[in-house]
């Protein structure tokens, strides 16, 4: 309530006359809330080197930065989670925009089959992994106003999958998707499927560094010099059978996987640290990749998956994410459809 009452109060001066008139201590009040309120926002769009183009739209910004900072505050306060939230750079936005802007991750209505699960018959696992200390995680990318969710998790599960074969730990390029990549659900900043981005890189014989192709963030003309410098190659690519933590468990434990989850919720997008639970749905519409698994002191269980927005988000762009749930999909249906490169 508190949040639409100061969005009113902002949005309109004739309400606050009306309020000085009726309640002069409320107003005088909620009007140091307001002006806490611009303030924390101009403080905000310095931090983030956020402009807008007019006054209207700063407004118009300053009034979804409100309720977002409410939102989180009372989240906070609650404390009733295992995890918290953060005023983040993606605080002036709904979580409509954020979904639009941000995902980008195209399920395919029905799955073809697909073949072997190389990890089956794997009986032990270890207790906890952390890809990242086995040299085999390159630092957290951000896709920025770009729905190519799809590249950065095929692209971290590729760079994972080489440096475990070769030793060596190279950063590759999601422009090289993005721009070149753009048959069947993969379509840049619209959207992809990791799968496709493995069947790209294994009929292109390979795909470049990121330092050759850097990352524009938007979509870009194919540059076919850069496309036919194959420095990375894989062989394959498998899907982790769907609908089983045990599975994704076995595969995990073995490299880095390609995994999709329903990150539309306002409490994905601003994750701050701890173990995060929900809310969130299982209409997969994010690629992230799974880079270990451990248990915390407390005996919660959890996948440690690294996202792509940046290392100002969630735990140094990482989440962790309950693992080991009641629902055979996972949370946020983290169990639901992984794949991952074979060399
Ligand atoms: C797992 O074990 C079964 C039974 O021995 C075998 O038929 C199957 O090929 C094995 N799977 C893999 C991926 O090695």
């Amino acid at each position: 309530m508190a949040s639409i009452a100061r969005k009113q109060l902002c949005a309109s001066g004739l309400f606050l006359v009306v309020l000085a008139v009726l309640a002069p201590g409320v107003m005088s009040r909620k009007l140091q809330e307001a002006s806490t309120m611009a303030e924390r926002h101009e403080q905000w769009m310095a931090q983030y080197g956020r402009v807008y183009k007019d006054d209207a739209e700063r407004q118009r910004r300053l009034e979804i930065f409100s309720r977002n900072v409410d939102f989180i505050e009372s989240f906070n306060a609650a404390g009733e989670k295992p995890y918290v939230l953060g005023v983040n750079a993606f605080a002036d936005l709904t979580p409509e925009e954020f979904r639009a802007s941000r995902n980008g991750y195209r399920r395919r209505v029905a799955r073809s089959g697909e073949g072997s699960f190389r990890y089956e018959n794997v009986t032990a696992v270890p207790k906890s992994m952390d890809w990242r200390k086995k040299g085999a995680v390159t630092p957290v990318k951000d896709q920025g106003q770009c729905g190519s969710c799809w590249a950065f998790s095929a692209i971290a599960a590729t760079e994972g999958i080489n440096q475990l074969t070769t030793g060596k730990l190279t950063s590759l390029s999601e422009q090289e998707l993005v721009d070149c990549d753009i048959k069947g659900e993969d379509q840049g900043c619209e959207g992809g499927l990791m799968e496709d981005a493995f069947e790209f890189i294994i009929h292109n014989k390979g795909i470049t560094t990121e330092a050759n192709y850097p990352y524009a963030g938007s979509d870009g003309t194919c540059n076919s010099a850069k496309e036919a410098s194959h420095v990375v190659k894989i062989k394959g690519y498998e899907s982790v059978p769907a609908n089983s933590e045990a599975a994704l468990l076995k595969a995990v434990a073995n490299q880095p996987v390609s995994v999709s989850i329903d990150a539309g919720d306002g409490s994905f997008q601003f994750y701050s640290g701890g173990v995060f639970t929900g809310s969130c749905g299982t209409m997969l519409d994010h690629g992230v990749t799974a880079v270990g698994y451990d248990t915390t002191e407390d005996g919660m269980k959890y996948w440690l998956v690294k996202n792509s927005w940046g290392t100002s988000w969630g735990e140094e762009g990482y989440v962790r994410m309950q693992r080991d749930i009641d629902a055979k999909e996972g949370l946020c249906g983290i169990a639901m459809d992984s794949s991952y490169p074979t060399a």
